[in-house]
């Protein structure tokens, strides 16, 4: 692994290592104080954000390196109309890592084919966020002993939310896991991720209610109904507090059932869940720092390395409006396949069907 773009880039040894290394610090986190000493970090944040920017910034802190960057892009020369490519090339010369969340999908692989230093995506759009899955991971295999086996309900805006997208993705590499998707039929899974199970002979169930499976998790993951990715507001009125965990609905859940939820949280998860031991959604944040120490120590040790040069695009490679091909229009054409489907390789699109 170079850079973590989507979780699909790790493979089951690589994550196998990655959370042992994370393991070890959460139990002797004083052992890593050097394992970035004289390491530099950008932290480029084009998206509003608490626990990834922070725990990122505190992750390279920790292991004894150093930060920069900007929470607001308004503060650089984003404002000027710089490209996205010319940010990376400039910010890929004076540090060693780059953590970067957009609201464009496919940016951080955009920003891939540019850097001389590795890229980790810290959200792109309503696409993905692997180092969310990195701490969602952590904190289950901590919590529970493991992975494989477990019962996990995905609960809320299963269209938008791109952390549950990195999370199904991940679970792919697990065995015998079997999901119900818990979401109203607006906001269901994108068509190529129900593929993306069919083709891997994942077990899921999509259903409406939450009430009915919550006896059956072994997981809940309870996420956000995502307002600023909604193009028709009357959409997002019609959907928003249409799941509301309270602590009388936890009453039929597991003893050993871990609620989780990505956070921030609106109105999902009510504060009376919070003191319930099954909820450990703080403690998944926490997790998620060391989970992104581990995953630093290793990318910002990494040596430097020009990237090959790539085709010049002429416009966009794809139709999704939110794709960093919309905006950035030198991107090379870049094509992948999902299984039988051609799919834009930045934001994973199907490109027929438009
Ligand atoms: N979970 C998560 O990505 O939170 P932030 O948006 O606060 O970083």
């Amino acid at each position: 692994m170079r850079h973590l773009i989507d979780f699909g880039d790790l493979s089951r040894a690589e994550w196998d290592e990655l959370y042992a290394r994370a393991d070890k610090i959460i139990d002797a986190p004083e052992r890593y104080l050097d394992a970035c000493r004289g390491k530099v970090m950008a932290s480029l944040f084009y998206e509003p954000s608490t626990r990834t920017n922070f725990s990122f910034q505190t992750a390279m802190l920790r292991l004894g390196g150093t930060v920069f960057g900007f929470a607001d892009p308004r503060s650089s020369s984003v404002a000027k109309g710089e490209t996205l490519k010319d940010t990376i090339k400039m910010v890929s010369g004076y540090a060693d890592v780059i953590v970067m969340r957009t609201p464009w999908e496919g940016a951080a692989k955009a920003a891939s084919l540019y850097s001389d230093v590795p890229v980790i995506n810290a959200g792109d759009g309503g696409h993905m966020h692997p180092t969310q899955t990195i701490a969602d991971l952590t904190t289950v295999t901590r919590l529970r002993g493991g992975v494989d086996g477990l019962a996990f309900g995905l609960c809320g805006d299963l269209k938008n939310g791109r952390t549950v997208h990195s999370l199904i993705k991940a679970l792919a590499k697990f065995k015998n896991i079997r999901f119900f998707l818990i979401a109203p039929r607006d906001l269901a899974i994108p068509d190529y991720l129900r593929q993306f199970m069919q083709e891997h002979d994942m077990a899921f169930v999509e259903v409406t209610g939450l009430e009915t499976v919550i006896p059956q998790l072994d997981v809940l993951y309870m996420t956000r109904i995502q307002r600023e990715r909604f193009i028709d507001p009357l959409e997002y009125e019609r959907n928003k507090g249409i799941y509301i965990l309270t602590g009388s609905k936890l009453a039929r859940a597991r003893e050993d059932l871990l609620v989780m939820h990505p956070l921030p949280r609106v109105d999902e998860i009510t504060v009376d869940v919070d003191d319930d031991p099954r909820a450990v959604y703080f403690a998944q944040a926490r997790f998620g720092m060391f989970a992104r120490m581990a995953l630093l120590a290793d990318l910002a040790n990494m040596s430097r390395s020009v990237p090959a040069p790539v085709e010049i695009g002429h416009g966009p490679v794809c139709h999704n409006p939110n794709c960093i091909t919309q905006t950035e229009d030198y991107l090379p054409p870049l094509v992948k396949r999902n299984g039988e489907v051609e799919c834009c390789a930045f934001c994973d699109t199907p490109l027929s069907g438009f």
